[in-house]
């Protein structure tokens, strides 16, 4: 028969690899803490309209990478592809604008998008998420660029860059749409110099055009009109509060006018954090402001602003860059023992140990004395504590300093403080 295999485009994340996702985590709950976020849980999947509505009908999420199905109750539901609209959905559900504002937020978890895999790009993959909800404040676009920088230094990631710009609001952005277009098929090549893609999203989101990795769009777009002089007063003065701001934190930021991001709820800031390390998926992180979310999904206006990061990605660059993340705990106290009996004792003992709050381990499978001790030695054990023919005769353990090999014998009840007083005096040395 057959053996079956993960599906395409995602990973099994084990061993040492684990180790590393663990530490990210930490490291974003470090932050959220000193930062002042709350952790929110929320369901992997909505109701599709959520997306629909929320990251727009037009974008290559919700037209072409949707996990949606319809359960047995005969809704249209969708694994979710980012988690901003769930949070905005919870905000709303749960009535959090009766809460002091804005309400910080910050969550993890599998996403799910129907993409081409490749290196840094999965079907499931993990984010940390970010979100500051209910301040039109330019001072939070900072916290939450702030938010991010914080992580990838404490993580000891180094050489990102972080590119920023602003793609306006529903009152300027429909003249720079214009003047995009106009630009494309007044340009010698027309609209013929897209690529396909682009010739599609010319009609109904000319903005991706300037994302294009296509050679011949780049070049089209090179000399197109810049969405900054398009800015109406208001979203110019909010852009340059923010790049004063992240100046005056010293963060070293990268206005580029071509930013455009994949879902369609922004308005004002947006930015985007690269690591060479990625190849082509480059994007280590990315977010936003999105004042006109909530209202999209049937709420009220709640400017709010926030950023995701890819967990796999922060693994990879992790890895690139040579980041030492420590190393694995090993088990502090081998038990090794010498008969069936002997097993029995060493249960107890290792109960007694695991319960003293130690690291401890034995082994099951009746291997010889020397195979054990060879075994513990590999393994690292710092002591190890021997139960022979002997020893259960006199109701005693040996322990044996591996650093030196001294052995000891003690009484079988004492054995759990003379191994802690060994292990102190071991952190000493
Ligand atoms: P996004 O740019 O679509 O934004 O995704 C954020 C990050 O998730 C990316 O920079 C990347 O690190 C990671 N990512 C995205 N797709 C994949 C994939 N297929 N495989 C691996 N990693 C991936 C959002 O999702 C927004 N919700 C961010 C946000 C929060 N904006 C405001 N608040």
């Amino acid at each position: 028969m057959e053996m079956i295999k993960a599906p395409r485009g995602t990973k099994d994340v084990l061993g040492d690899e684990s180790r590393k996702w663990a530490h990210v985590i930490g490291v974003c709950r470090e932050v959220a803490e000193d930062f002042g976020y709350k952790e929110a849980m929320l369901p992997i999947f909505e109701h599709t309209e959520l997306f629909s509505r929320g990251i727009g009908d037009a974008t290559d999420v919700v037209e072409k990478e949707m996990y949606t199905f319809t359960d047995r109750g005969g809704r249209s539901v969708t694994l979710r592809p980012e988690m901003t609209a769930s949070v905005m959905r919870s905000y709303l559900e749960r009535d959090m604008s009766r809460l002091p504002q804005p309400v910080k937020v910050w969550g993890y978890g599998p996403m799910f998008r129907y993409e081409r895999p490749q290196k840094g790009r999965y079907r499931q993959f993990w984010q940390v998420d970010f979100e500051i909800l209910g301040s039109p404040s330019p001072l939070r676009d900072i916290e939450v660029i702030d938010t991010s920088m914080e992580i990838y230094r404490r993580l000891g990631i180094n050489n990102l860059s972080v590119l920023i710009n602003s793609v306006g609001c529903p009152k300027c952005r429909p003249a720079y749409r214009d003047a995009l277009r106009g630009f494309i098929s007044g340009s010698a090549s027309g609209l013929g110099g897209l690529c396909e893609t682009c010739r599609e999203r010319f009609e109904r989101n000319p903005l991706r055009i300037l994302d294009c990795k296509n050679p011949e769009c780049k070049t089209l777009t090179d000399s197109s009109p810049s969405m900054i002089d398009s800015l109406c007063g208001e979203c110019r003065e909010h852009f340059g509060a923010v790049t004063r701001g992240l100046a005056a934190i010293g963060a070293s930021v990268s206005v580029d006018n071509r930013l455009v991001r994949g879902l369609d709820y922004y308005t004002k800031t947006a930015y985007e954090i690269l690591a060479g390390e990625l190849g082509s998926q480059n994007a280590v992180c990315g977010g936003g402001r999105y004042d006109n979310l909530a209202e999209s999904i049937g709420g009220p206006r709640v400017p709010s602003v926030g950023f995701a990061s890819g967990i796999e990605r922060i693994v990879i660059t992790l890895e690139g860059q040579g980041v030492n993340i420590g190393e694995e705990p090993k088990p502090r106290v081998l038990i090794v023992n010498a008969s069936e009996e002997a097993l029995i004792s060493s249960v107890s003992l290792l109960h007694e140990l695991r319960g003293a709050g130690l690291s401890a381990d034995m082994d099951c499978a009746g291997r010889s004395l020397k195979v054990q001790m060879k075994r513990a030695s590999s393994a690292g054990a710092r002591f190890v504590c021997v139960i022979g023919e002997d020893e259960l005769a006199s109701g005693t353990v040996g322990i044996k300093d591996m650093s030196d090999g001294e052995q000891r014998t003690v009484s079988r009840n004492d054995a759990v403080s003379a191994l802690q007083t060994c292990l102190l005096d071991w952190g000493k040395r």
